[in-house]
């Protein structure tokens, strides 16, 4: 039987609805930040002249958790008329549960492809393995606690903010492999924290060939949290 879904609160974010189990991480101020500046993002670039000759725009997200960023994007793609493919991966299967769940609740689930997995692992297919436009990643950055946290009492939220011994190992891992899933002038957006290595960060992307184009910065408690665009 599947999770039961129905106990939950329905919460509304930019007009999506969602269930949210405690398990999956609900909306923060770093899933606000890509937020917003994945929206501007999409208005300018429906105003370009040579977007507008794209076949369809493709999309992916590592790590949607509920699915808010990814249904907030193809929802507006819909509103706005924009072909698109969409694709995602998630490595906790209660968050695939859900996000495939708040798909439905929007009616949208013809339009997403959540799919289970680390990292691009899932894209195992000749349309999912094609480059992609636009990726986006939220990840967990926050440095792990090994003496707490193990194999045995790992927590599925606790995929949300672990980020290896460094904080940083689960965004290089992805870094790392940015460029094989990237078009030629595609584009990144994916956050980190002022607590992790940023020239680590700038050096895995040097590697890949891939500029940092802007970063934007907002305080909170102890940590800035840092958005990075780049462009291939
Ligand atoms: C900080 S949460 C972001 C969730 C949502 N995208 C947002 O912005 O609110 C990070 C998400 O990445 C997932 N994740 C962590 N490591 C991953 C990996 N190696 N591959 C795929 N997903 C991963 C976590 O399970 C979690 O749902």
């Amino acid at each position: 039987m599947g999770h039961d879904f129905s106990k939950y609160e329905i919460i509304e974010y930019y007009g999506i609805n969602m269930a949210i189990p405690e398990q999956v991480y609900s909306p923060h101020d770093d899933t606000d930040l890509i937020s917003e500046f994945i929206l501007e993002w999409i208005k300018k670039f429906e105003t370009t002249k040579e977007n507008l000759n794209l076949k369809s725009i493709r999309v992916l997200e590592i790590g949607y958790g509920p699915g808010t960023i990814s249904l907030l994007i193809v929802s507006y793609f819909l509103k706005k008329k924009v072909n698109f493919f969409h694709a995602g991966t998630e490595i906790s299967s209660l968050a695939v549960e859900t996000a495939n769940y708040n798909a439905k609740l929007n009616k949208l689930e013809n339009f997403v492809n959540f799919l289970e997995g680390n990292l691009f692992e899932p894209l195992n297919t000749d349309e999912l393995n094609e480059p992609y436009d636009l990726i986006l990643f939220n990840p967990p950055y926050l440095q792990s606690e090994p003496d707490i946290i193990n194999e045995s009492n790992r927590q599925l939220i606790d995929f949300a903010w672990d980020g290896g011994p460094s904080g940083n190992e689960v965004l290089l891992e992805f870094l790392n492999h940015i460029s094989q899933y990237l078009k030629k002038n595609g584009e990144i957006f994916f956050i980190t924290s002022s607590l992790v290595d940023q020239k680590a960060i700038q050096h895995a992307l040097e590697i890949q060939n891939v500029k940092n184009l802007e970063q934007k910065t907002k305080h909170i408690f102890f940590e800035d949290i840092i958005l990075y665009h780049c462009k291939k």
